[in-house]
């Protein structure tokens, strides 16, 4: 790791906390010459870091940037973070994590980004990804290693962790509207984006590529107008009261947690966090469009719902507007 990098690491560990000169030159057996140059490189990087005479370094609670290093004091085994990639901006984390499990990467590599110029939700959307103010991560996840390969379960499970995790570090309450939307106070905060990397010879899954988009800080007037209506964020008002790395390590302890739950027990956690049944919606299947009322969810996560015309129908897939 590059002496910057390091540097990074015992101001994270430390944030809000001075630390000498002396210590760090001790604790890295550098000259303070150079921890000067890394403190100079990473204000450089955006990084508010004061310094003040006979106390030392600090990085301010303000910071916000995104970092292998600001996410690792959170993480129950350091060795984890040599799994995490994050880029300041990419086109797609879920494209890049693809092209990285292609190339074998290990099982549980995150890749992060600061922004996406060509983020992508279901149904190939765009997913809207500014600068600073969101969230934007894949997993790399492999199959045989996981409790559960079906996708609806891995994005239910997802869905779980991102709650929960939310309402952990935020004390904000999210729910999900079936079968992949974060939302809050009847707006979309976030999405989650399963996709399969599959052999085509044997047919079978090999990678999961697992990606959780979520709005933390983005203010209405910041969204592209035809999304104001349903789009919102954590923390609309753009006081964000948590920094991102503290979000990401939440939602990886989770998702990377060494033990899942059963299918059955995790539809039954998922159940309640869904904030549909009951409610009135229209149902998009391919080029089917038709109102119904949403009534349960069954043990495999499909969506039972009940068609004006009184027909009960079980959907596997598809898109619902509440309304
Ligand atoms: C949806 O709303 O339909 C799903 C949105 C998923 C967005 C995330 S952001 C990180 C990852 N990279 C992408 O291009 N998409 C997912």
């Amino acid at each position: 790791m590059s002496t910057k990098n390091t540097i990074l690491e015992l101001l994270e560990k430390n944030r809000g906390k001075s630390i000498s000169g002396e210590y760090i030159a001790n604790m890295l057996n550098i000259s303070r010459n150079m921890i000067w140059r890394a403190i100079k490189d990473l204000r450089a990087d955006g990084y508010v870091i004061e310094a003040a005479t006979n106390k030392g370094y600090r990085l301010t609670d303000e910071n916000d940037i995104i970092s292998a290093e600001g996410i690792k004091p959170f993480l129950p085994s350091p060795g984890l973070s040599e799994q995490i990639k994050v880029f300041s901006e990419i086109d797609s984390t879920n494209r890049e994590a693809k092209a990285q499990a292609i190339e074998k990467a290990a099982h549980g590599t995150v890749i992060l980004a600061d922004c996406q110029t060509t983020g992508r939700g279901r149904f190939n959307r765009d997913y809207f990804s500014p600068s600073g103010s969101g969230l934007y991560m894949s997993f790399i996840l492999h199959s045989n290693l996981l409790a559960f390969t079906n996708p609806t379960a891995i994005t239910a499970y997802a869905g779980l962790c991102v709650c929960e995790a939310i309402e952990s570090v935020c004390d904000i309450k999210p729910s999900i509207k079936w079968v992949n939307d974060i939302f809050l106070y009847g707006k979309k905060v976030g999405g989650i984006l399963t996709e399969a990397i599959t052999d085509f010879e044997s047919g079978g899954t090999h990678e999961i590529i697992l990606g959780i988009g979520i709005n933390i800080s983005t203010k209405p007037e910041d969204f592209p107008e035809t999304l104001r209506e349903y789009a919102s964020s954590l923390y609309p008002d753009g006081d964000s009261l948590i920094t991102r790395n503290r979000l990401a390590a939440e939602i990886i302890n989770r998702v990377l947690a060494s033990k899942m739950p059963e299918e059955a027990e995790l539809f039954g956690q998922y159940k309640k966090r869904l904030c549909m049944l009951g409610a009135d919606l229209t149902v998009t299947q391919g080029k089917e469009k038709y109102k119904a009322k949403a009534l349960d969810i069954n043990e495999k996560g499909h969506l039972i719902v009940r068609t004006d015309s009184g027909e009960v129908k079980t959907l596997s897939s598809g898109e619902i507007t509440i309304f």
